[in-house]
């Protein structure tokens, strides 16, 4: 088959060199080169004739950009979180929807945490003391932070991700709550030694309150005001699910009135932007985003949406269907 008869994607990243060589095989692809995200004018501009997207997270898949693209059969988000993308419009037009399930549990894991350790143990402050020239030496009452042995875990959304979060907790002697709209079978929570409980009650028991939730219109502003005020005022927050499960300047609040201690974020509600009262505080971690992104994990999401693509157009089932009614 000659190249132009090859399917058209438009990739809005470079990708990395194992999917690239995957897709090279079956189409032809144009890949937004840039450093940066492309501007939404050009996504549009290059989408239009294109037989299939694979987008990032920072892509608004609306019905603006499939009138765009009307031959679409498939976008492949490279990433588990979709509220980027308006699945019931894609359903509409029977265009296919993905995600990247799974393979970026662990890594996940792991930055919720790095994000644990980073907050509570004061790293960050450390690391700026150690190189400013100022640091005078050892001291009993520098830097102290809060131990993370022996306390309190509480998990808000006990789905993959807040399961590998559990089982590391194991390691650390602590007690696991969990909180989910769904109760997960006993056996489930027993291998991870946690426990459900309401809301309410892991607010008020958790040394760290770790959120693991998809962003819905239920888990919008999950933690408010009302939420901080339950928390204990030695607990810290926890984030790598999304921005907006947070009201950043209800957070802020609770941070500046002592309301908590701290928080370790990755996500923000309206990113790149960050509220000015996070920034100046030093009992906040700000992570760009990266919870995710060891290159290991960043190369199988890319790899699972190009599999998803190609499976489209080999007459597969694609495996991480959104939408399997379309099919
Ligand atoms: C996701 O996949 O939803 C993360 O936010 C990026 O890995």
């Amino acid at each position: 088959m000659g190249a132009s008869a090859k399917p058209k994607i438009l990739a809005t990243h470079r990708l990395f060199d194992e999917p690239r060589a995957r897709l090279a095989a079956h189409f032809d692809v144009d890949y937004w080169e840039g450093a940066n995200r492309p501007p939404r004018d050009e996504v549009l501009r290059r989408v239009a004739g294109k037989d299939a997207l694979i987008c990032l997270l920072t892509e608004k898949i609306n019905d603006e950009l499939l009138d765009a693209a009307p031959g679409l059969r498939i976008v492949a988000n490279v990433a588990v979180g979709y509220d980027n993308i308006d699945v019931a419009a894609c359903t509409r037009r029977k265009i296919v929807a993905t995600n990247t399930p799974g393979v970026l549990d662990e890594t996940t894991a792991d930055f919720a945490w790095t994000l644990i350790m980073s907050v509570a143990r004061r790293i960050l402050e450390g690391d700026r003391l150690t190189r400013s020239g100022q640091w005078k030496g050892w001291n009993l009452d520098q830097l102290c932070g809060a131990d993370i042995w022996g306390k309190t875990l509480g998990l808000v959304g006990f789905g993959r991700i807040g399961r590998a979060v559990a089982r590391r907790a194991g390691g650390f002697g602590m007690r696991v709550l969990y909180h989910d709209a769904v109760q997960v079978p006993a056996e489930v929570a027993q291998a991870v030694n946690a426990t459900y409980v309401p809301l309410d009650q892991l607010l008020a028991e958790a040394d760290f309150v770790s959120l693991h939730v998809p962003l819905l219109p239920e888990t919008r502003h999950l933690m408010a005001a009302p939420q901080f005020a339950k928390m204990k005022p030695t607990a810290f927050l926890i984030n790598t699910s999304r921005g907006p499960v947070v009201d950043e300047a209800a957070l802020v609040e609770a941070l500046e009135k002592g309301r908590i201690a701290g928080a370790g974020l990755d996500v923000y509600e309206r990113e790149p932007e960050v509220h000015p009262g996070l920034l100046k505080r030093d009992n906040v971690i700000l992570a760009p985003h990266i919870a995710s992104a060891s290159l290991e994990t960043r190369t199988k999401m890319a790899l699972m949406a190009a599999e998803n693509v190609i499976a489209v157009f080999t007459g597969q089932r694609p495996p991480n269907a959104l939408n399997p009614e379309v099919l």
